[in-house]
């Protein structure tokens, strides 16, 4: 069977949720690798939405293994919460595991990201405001908290007095030792079921030839490696961080495939080149219900980026895309596309080297016709208006990757397989 990794190819929220939801169907087991609940996954089901922020989006599928890595900052308030908001609804999570050594998020670390936030002023990054970025610092700064350490009182107890002395000689917080000590104790007799060696039991479905979905959160424009520093998360979200996270190693990744909306978001600060700050802009942000699943945040709307997709595909060695959202923007008279980027009295196709000079950056666009809006009800390609289907094709060839899907609207089953080979993923 084949090990798949999912990862956004922009700046997030390109609806990865819904495609590990689609591709779980046929798999064995569904793992985060990083990131934490910055990520908000949303499946539909029957008009019946669902978000997940920690737990893999493979949870609605009861016979799965879902399991988070070590590369995963777990919150463990959220992760009670959101086990308890899915039992609420009928939807048990049976098979969860969570790494011993995914890292912890504390309540000081939410306290040091607004500290951090406020004192980057106009630069600030525009965070969640979870503590998945403290939280990745005190992991490579060698303190942080491990999941297996809420296990084991005199452990968490030291290395808790040795955080909280820290943060408050660099940061003035000031925080009761004992209080955490307590709460956090409390959630680990709670998860103490879920919290193993993660890379062991991949290791066995590996040996045992099932199938794992590696579901990628954030996108490879906000990797803390490859995205645009500093206005970026604290992760590898890029398909690199599926190997790392988890400890399985490279050889055993069958397939990459990378989710883009048809058109662009970004929420939070830094360069966006095709941003549209018009009515149209609006219109994207209203049809396609742009604002942030975790934070409720308005998202930044623009055109397809064409250099984006490239370099998504370079970082992540993609074998295809999955294109989601092209729904909305069906209606349109006009639809453009970002071919390359004018930088400095040069047209240019890829990024300049130095991050911060992609703000500088300006789209060379294509004009394209736009099409109908009811192409939501297509259910074969031959369905799908002409100039639609022109506009795949400008992709894949500017992408140099093939679609393997489209996504024509939020409903689990209105997947579309673009070839025969994509086909046979799902059913
Ligand atoms: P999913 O998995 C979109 C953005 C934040 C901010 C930057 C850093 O749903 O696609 P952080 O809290 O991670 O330190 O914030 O990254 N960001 C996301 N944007 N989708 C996400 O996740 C995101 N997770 C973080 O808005 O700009
Ligand atoms: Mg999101």
């Amino acid at each position: 069977m084949q090990n798949i990794i999912v990862v956004g190819a922009q700046w997030g929220d390109e609806g990865k949720g819904r495609i590990i939801d689609a591709l779980a169907r046929k798999a064995d087991a569904v793992v985060r690798f990083q990131g934490g609940s910055n990520a908000g996954h949303t499946v539909v089901v029957n008009g019946e939405k669902f978000v997940f922020h920690l737990i893999p989006s493979g949870a609605l599928r009861p016979e799965k293994k879902c399991i988070m890595g070590n590369g995963v900052v777990v919150d463990p308030k959220e992760l009670l919460n959101e086990l308890e908001s899915l039992h609420s609804r009928g939807i048990e999570v049976n098979n969860l595991c969570l790494s011993s050594n995914a890292h912890v998020i504390m309540p000081y670390h939410q306290k040091i990201e607004e500290i951090e936030e406020e004192q980057r002023g106009k630069n600030r990054i525009g965070t969640t405001r979870k503590g998945v970025g403290p939280a990745y610092q005190d992991k490579a700064a060698r303190r942080g908290i491990r999941a297996a350490d809420l296990l084991d009182k005199n452990t968490l107890s030291n290395k808790l007095r040795i955080n909280l002395e820290f943060w408050e000689s660099s940061c003035g917080l000031k925080f009761s030792l004992e209080g955490i000590l307590k709460q956090y104790l409390e959630y680990g007799k709670k998860l103490e079921k879920y919290i193993v060696d993660t890379s062991l039991i991949i290791h066995e479905l590996v040996k045992e030839n099932k199938a794992i979905l590696f579901e990628g959160a954030q996108g490879s424009l906000l990797d803390v490696d490859h995205g645009t520093y500093p206005f970026v998360t604290s992760s590898n979200a890029t398909a690199g961080g599926a190997c790392t996270g988890t400890g399985v190693g490279p050889t055993r990744i069958d397939k990459v495939l990378g989710v883009a909306k048809a058109y662009t978001t970004r929420v939070g600060k830094g360069p966006f080149p095709t941003e549209i700050k018009n009515e149209v802009g609006e219109l994207i942000r209203k049809r396609g219900q742009e604002y942030g699943a975790t934070t409720g945040r308005a998202r930044r709307c623009g055109w397809f980026d064409g250099v984006v997709l490239r370099y998504a595909v370079r970082v992540n060695g993609l074998d295809g895309l999955v294109l989601t959202k092209l729904d909305i923007l069906g209606g349109l008279s006009k639809i453009k596309i970002c071919t390359a980027y004018r930088y400095r009295g040069k047209i240019i196709e890829d990024f300049p080297s130095q991050a911060y000079h992609w703000q500088e950056c300006e789209p060379v666009y294509e004009e394209m016709e736009g099409w109908e809006d009811d192409t939501f009800k297509a259910r074969r390609i031959e369905d799908l208006p002409l100039s639609l289907q022109k506009y795949l094709n400008k992709i894949e060839e500017i992408g140099g990757v093939p679609i393997l899907f489209l996504s024509l609207s939020a409903e689990r089953d209105n997947l579309l397989a673009m070839r025969q080979d994509s086909a046979s993923l799902l059913a």
